[in-house]
């Protein structure tokens, strides 16, 4: 058995797709996804502390045995408000909202359509869900209508399920679209803004001006701009109460801890009462994704002012080189590969972050501009 493993990771390492992890200590870390660095605010941080000293570091058990606290209630609560939604409810982690909320809406009978760049916890949840399935090309609206034109009297239920921001090429899902699309053809949208929250605005459907329709749910992560761990799923009360019943996710997996509630919850406040820090992050993406255009490198599909910066670089031996080359000068971005990504587009993901100066970046370019 050790020698049929020990054979198989040499063909990764044959083919480039090796994978192994890096302490970052020392290194300047331009791949994490702290983007408001909230992780390191104090108030952020004040929050956590406050809370284990008041509940403790575990919450004990799942939300429906003893796990669910008035601090569970409470984040839920200002979820709600600031993402203007009914009702919400908080999960491990993203990848088991994304399972959480695939695997309960879509079963035998039912159809999911899913973006061909969605992330793998959507991927994931499409195949361990019992419903038919479409991988439609990238944003492909009009490949959706066709395929429902076509099919959607076939099905019970139907589910459409995109990034809002996709997560390793920071372009947008088309939004408005796929709202007209899933009200048209009684479809629920699901959109995963686990990189879009803190990013374009406040969510995705802020960002596009949709108004919440009952047939919309959103995912999120606390992770990432809110700089705490753990996630969302925010929906009409009757879908809530729904996963509540029947998302495996929820019902058999320990509820999130106490400090990770807090933090987040502070992260959701901040965000809420200081859009600028929103904007001082898009500026600052839309110079890097400037300046890496004019020095001749390829960015992809990327919209500009997402923090999300693919730098492409498609083979993945290249990409290998190009990552270990800047570890080497002290910055950490680490190179992705398939099957995160399709084979032959490999990338650096370099990400902004308020973490670091502008200065920080400015000498990153030097750096890298110094191996084209
Ligand atoms: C689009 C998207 N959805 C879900 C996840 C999973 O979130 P989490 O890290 O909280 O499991 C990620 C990132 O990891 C992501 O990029």
């Amino acid at each position: 058995m050790e020698e049929l493993l020990k054979k198989e990771l040499e063909e990764l390492k044959r083919k480039n797709l090796y994978r192994e992890r890096f302490i970052p200590e020392g290194l300047k870390v331009l791949c994490s996804n702290n983007y408001l660095n909230l992780s390191n605010r104090r108030e952020v941080k004040e929050a956590a502390k406050k809370a284990i000293d008041i509940y403790g570091t575990g919450s004990g058990a799942s939300q429906l045995v003893s796990g669910y606290t008035g601090l569970h209630r409470k984040v839920e609560k200002v979820l709600s408000r600031v993402k203007e939604i009914p009702a919400c409810i908080t999960v491990g982690s993203g990848y088991l909202a994304n399972l959480a909320v695939i695997t309960s809406l879509a079963g035998e009978g039912d159809v999911i359509l899913s973006d061909r760049l969605n992330h793998a916890s959507i991927v994931d949840g499409v195949r361990l869900s019992k419903a038919d399935r479409f991988i439609y090309p990238h944003k492909d609206t009009e490949i959706v209508k066709s395929f429902l034109d076509k099919k959607r009297s076939k099905y019970k239920k139907c589910l459409i399920i995109t990034d809002g921001v996709f997560s390793m090429d920071g372009d947008l899902a088309p939004l408005k679209e796929l709202t007209e699309i899933a009200e048209t053809y009684k479809c629920f949208l699901i959109v995963d803004d686990a990189h879009a929250t803190g990013t374009v605005g406040i969510s995705s459907l802020h960002f596009w001006k949709i108004e919440w329709k009952p047939f919309i749910v959103e995912v999120g992560t606390f992770s990432k701009a809110l700089g705490s761990y753990g996630a969302y799923i925010c929906a009409s009360s009757t879908v809530i109460e729904f996963l509540i019943n029947n998302a495996r996710p929820v019902i058999f997996s320990t509820s999130l801890p106490p400090p990770a509630l807090a933090a987040a919850k502070k992260g959701l406040e901040i965000l809420k009462g200081e859009p600028q820090l929103i904007e001082k992050l898009q500026d600052l993406s839309r110079w890097v994704k400037n300046e890496l255009k004019k020095l001749g490198w390829d960015l992809g599909i990327t919209e500009y002012f997402t923090p999300i910066v693919p730098i492409m670089v498609y083979d993945e031996k290249r990409a290998m080189e190009l990552r270990d080359y800047l570890l080497q000068k002290g910055y950490f971005v680490q190179a992705i590969r398939y099957p995160t990504v399709e084979k032959g587009k490999a990338r650096l993901r370099l990400t902004i972050t308020l973490e670091h100066s502008r200065q920080i970046y400015e000498d990153f370019l030097k750096v890298l501009n110094r191996t084209s």
